[in-house]
């Protein structure tokens, strides 16, 4: 079977590397890649939101099956121009991946699903916004409607900070379109977590629960960025609250989505606050995480080409998806001055004593090959996933693997699943 997987980050270099190992696979490609996919995959120069070229790659060299990493391409319609070239696609439709792409989408079907939503109002006009702004006070969370690569949300803590993040959005325009509408949000406070899983526009079969670090800096400190370190399970989500969100939020959702026209399929992301009154909804994804697809596939004992054809086919219902009961910790290993701006082009060294350490796996992210060296090419470089019998363990194994690896003006968090330690 001849599979393309469409990305170029951690996520998609631990979707090769599970990939790589069904029995299914003849030929694994990935476009565009980086530096560590090509272990796995054959890279191919097409980014992944030119779609069009996507799709001719695909039909020009028979690819069975398109596994999509990213959310720019799906909200942009690729699977649904696959699906009409006949191609099978792994990811959700344009209109079902609005579940990321609007937030205001995602909060007027929320209501309609019947979910407890947060208490919320979506403008098209900055003075609006700020009437409400200061009419709720703060805290407050402040959003780009639209797809703004991760940077459109302020968790604002000052009504200050909230009118200033409208005027960035909307008097500004820094995030373009996708600022031109802003949702305004209660702010919920709580330990934040994620539960992923696969869809088929009606069976959910849920994977494991993640955390990520979100800021850059130990004790949550500094900028937001796109993640910083995870860990698997999570065990602030006891199986009750587990529970409590599958039956409460994402099954609704799938529901909803299916009754309306819009059957979501792929890998649908909930990010969940586990606030004092219980789990609430924060956001949805539509798509696997980054990093926490780094923590959640090596948890994985089932192979994920029959889980994603399952998928694709609408026959998840027959999958019996088997997860191992190891603790998973990632460190993500990232640029100096990430998420500012930073250099690229360091050589790194390391990387297979890194990959020797008990259990370790080395994903790579903003990294490229330039002859047989590596030498970093983005902010997140490289995401050290340690699996073991405790949190101590797999946290001592991460940590050591990153202890392998240099380059100049390397970046780490210390202190990645340190609250999971004695939890387990
Ligand atoms: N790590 C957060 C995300 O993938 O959206």
């Amino acid at each position: 079977m001849k599979i393309l997987i469409i990305g170029s980050g951690g996520r998609e270099d631990a979707l090769a590397w599970k990939i790589a190992q069904s029995p299914q696979v003849s030929e694994l490609y990935c476009a565009p890649g980086n530096g560590g996919i090509e272990r796995y995959a054959q890279c191919v120069p097409i980014q992944a939101d030119d779609i069009e070229a996507l799709a001719e790659f695909a039909q020009t060299n028979s690819i069975d099956l398109t596994v999509v990493g990213p959310e720019r391409p799906l909200v942009m319609g690729i699977v649904d121009l696959f699906r009409d070239l006949g191609l099978k696609v792994y990811g959700p439709t344009a209109a079902a991946a609005q579940l990321e792409g609007s937030k205001a989408f995602t909060n007027e079907m929320l209501v309609r699903a019947g979910v407890r939503a947060k208490k919320f109002d979506v403008f098209d006009n900055a003075e609006a916004a700020r009437e409400y702004v200061l009419a709720e006070g703060a805290p407050i969370v402040v959003k780009a409607d639209g797809d703004a690569a991760g940077k459109g949300v302020v968790v604002a803590q000052t009504v200050d900070e909230a009118l200033e993040a409208i005027d960035r959005c909307m008097v500004a325009r820094e995030f373009g379109a996708a600022g031109d509408r802003v949702v305004v949000e209660e702010c919920l406070v709580g330990e934040e977590c994620s539960i992923k899983a696969f869809v088929d526009g009606e069976t959910i079969v849920p994977m494991v629960p993640s955390q990520d670090y979100k800021r850059v800096h130990d004790g949550d400190m500094g900028p937001n960025t796109g993640g910083m370190g995870c860990y698997s399970p999570v065990p602030s989500v006891s199986q009750e609250v587990f529970d409590q969100v599958l039956a409460e939020v994402v099954a609704p959702t799938v529901r909803t989505m299916a009754e309306e026209g819009n059957p979501y399929t792929g890998t649908l992301y909930a990010g969940i606050i586990l606030t004092d009154e219980g789990p609430r909804m924060l956001e949805y994804n539509c798509r696997f995480g980054d990093p926490e697809t780094q923590v959640v596939l090596p948890r994985l004992d089932t192979d994920l080409v029959d889980i994603m054809l399952a998928t694709v086919e609408g026959r998840l219902d027959e999958i019996d998806v088997q997860w191992k009961d190891d603790k998973a910790v990632c460190v993500v290993v990232a640029s100096g001055g990430y998420p500012g701006s930073y250099e690229k082009g360091k050589l790194m060294s390391g990387l297979d004593e890194a990959g020797a350490v008990d259990s370790a796996i080395v994903f790579h992210a903003g990294t490229r090959k330039a002859g047989d060296d590596c030498v970093t090419n983005g902010g997140r470089v490289l995401g050290v996933t340690a699996l073991g019998e405790n949190f101590e363990q797999a946290r001592a194994r991460a940590y050591e693997a990153v202890g392998m690896v240099d380059f100049e003006e390397m970046y780490f968090r210390t202190d990645i699943a340190a609250r999971a330690v004695g939890r387990d």
